[in-house]
């Protein structure tokens, strides 16, 4: 029987998709589901943007690189991922069926952090269902980015927190080969 434990220790970031769709109901469900988070004066300061369609994604994919490429000398914490970035193969979304941008109101002082314990549900809910998930910080850019967060409908008072990808995972194996160990870390009583 799946526990939260053995969600929480069994999930691994997905960043391979099968062409499986996911549909608005099911995206709206798991969002439904995601949101039962605390949040600090039970302000619940946040909103979504859901994209599925995988053309869209692309542009926005494409538009996110050309950006960090012209501003890598300022980036340097994406110095590192020039090559995948300047790889024209290389899709921020890894082709997942749906993105959901969650964005947190600035006006609620602890909105960054309670947009992302909405994020981490969305991930062990995934991971219960079956999906895969991932957090895109490559989309930090795009998605961040005034123009885009008008296209999309978001007000100015809202800033971006999370890009988090969803969909069926490629393969059946939940857990890869390379466990992902956790690094050694203190654990101080005092
Ligand atoms: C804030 C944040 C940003 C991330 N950005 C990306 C990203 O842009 N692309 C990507 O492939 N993975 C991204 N990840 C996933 C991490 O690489 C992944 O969580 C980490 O390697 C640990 O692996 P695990 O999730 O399987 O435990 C991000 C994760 C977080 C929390």
């Amino acid at each position: 029987m799946d526990t939260v434990k053995s969600v929480a220790r069994r999930r691994r970031t997905c960043r391979d998709y099968s062409d499986l769709p996911l549909s608005n109901a099911e995206m709206t469900e798991v969002i439904n589901d995601a949101v039962w988070v605390p949040s600090g004066s039970n302000n619940q300061p946040w909103r979504f943007v859901v994209i599925t369609d995988r053309a869209k994604m692309k542009g926005y994919s494409d538009a996110a690189k050309q950006n960090w490429l012209e501003n890598l000398a300022s980036s340097p914490h994406m110095q590192q991922y020039e090559k995948a970035i300047r790889d024209p193969d290389y899709n921020i979304f890894y082709n997942a069926p749906a993105l959901v941008i969650i964005y947190g109101n600035k006006e609620s002082y602890w909105h960054v952090y309670d947009c992302s314990m909405v994020a981490l549900n969305l991930h062990l809910l995934a991971e219960e269902q079956g999906l895969g998930c991932c957090w895109i910080g490559f989309a930090h850019n795009i998605f961040a980015d005034p123009a885009i967060k008008k296209e999309l409908g978001v007000p100015e008072n809202y800033q971006l927190v999370a890009p988090v990808i969803l969909g069926h995972p490629a393969k059946k194996e939940r857990v890869p080969e390379n466990p992902n160990k956790r690094k050694p870390f203190d654990i101080s009583f005092v």
